[in-house]
């Protein structure tokens, strides 16, 4: 099994970025989680691709771009270009899979790993024509927009079920579960069939190696 820790970005003091950045690495860290929030999409403001521009200059992890915004393939582009490496879409984002399939294909095109995401309230049936073509499976453990909200425990279900999914059908997507993941919540996803565990406030807080370390 993969183990991945994606600290979010989110939850970075930027007034201290740098120093922030190389202790996630120290302790282990392989992924950066950039969430993008267009206050359309989810009812908040984050930041774009000239910010994440400056995040790679500083540190060489793999840059996992979120995309919590309308339109989303209108900026798959951009993103590539200031250093995305994977790039995950919400479902909801699209009319029918049809459309969304074709964000897919675009994604490969340009070279970066393609994900799909859904809110905890939205339908899995509604990801399933995704499965066989993505290259993550990004499961949403909180109401997308903010950081440092409760882990939804229902969600372990949800991933066993992606994960279940995957086994039966030799599917290749790695498993990532995005909101609330702490001490606590994080081992349980795992255990569950995580591969990927993004960590924004808990990661961040007081003592950043021990609680990277705690997800590995
Ligand atoms: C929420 C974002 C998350 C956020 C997680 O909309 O997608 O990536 O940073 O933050 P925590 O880990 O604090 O729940
Ligand atoms: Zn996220």
């Amino acid at each position: 099994m993969t183990k991945i820790v994606a600290p979010s970005v989110l939850s970075l003091d930027f007034t201290d970025m740098k120093k922030e950045l190389k202790k996630v690495e120290v302790a282990g860290a392989t992924w950066l989680h950039y969430d993008v929030m267009d206050g359309v999409f989810v009812p908040n403001i984050s930041f774009g691709p000239s910010i994440m521009n400056q995040v790679k200059r500083v540190s060489d992890l793999f840059m996992d771009v979120h995309l919590m915004i309308e339109r989303p393939e209108k900026y798959f582009d951009v993103f590539v270009k200031n250093g995305a490496e994977a790039i995950t879409f919400h479902v909801e984002c699209f009319k029918d899979a049809t459309e969304g399939l074709a964000a897919v294909k675009e994604l490969k095109k340009l070279g970066v790993k393609a994900g799909i995401t859904l809110k905890p309230g939205t339908e899995l049936s509604q990801i399933i024509p995704y499965l066989k073509h993505v290259d993550i499976v990004l499961v949403m453990s909180v109401e997308p927009g903010f950081g440092g909200q409760s882990f939804i425990p229902e969600m372990l279900e949800r991933i066993k079920e992606i994960n279940s999914i995957r086994q039966s059908n030799g599917y290749h997507y790695l498993i990532s579960v995005d909101g609330g993941i702490n001490g606590e919540t994080g081992p349980k996803a795992r255990q569950a069939g995580a591969d990927i565990l993004v960590a924004g406030s808990y990661v961040f807080g007081d003592e950043i190696e021990k609680a990277v370390q705690s997800l590995l």
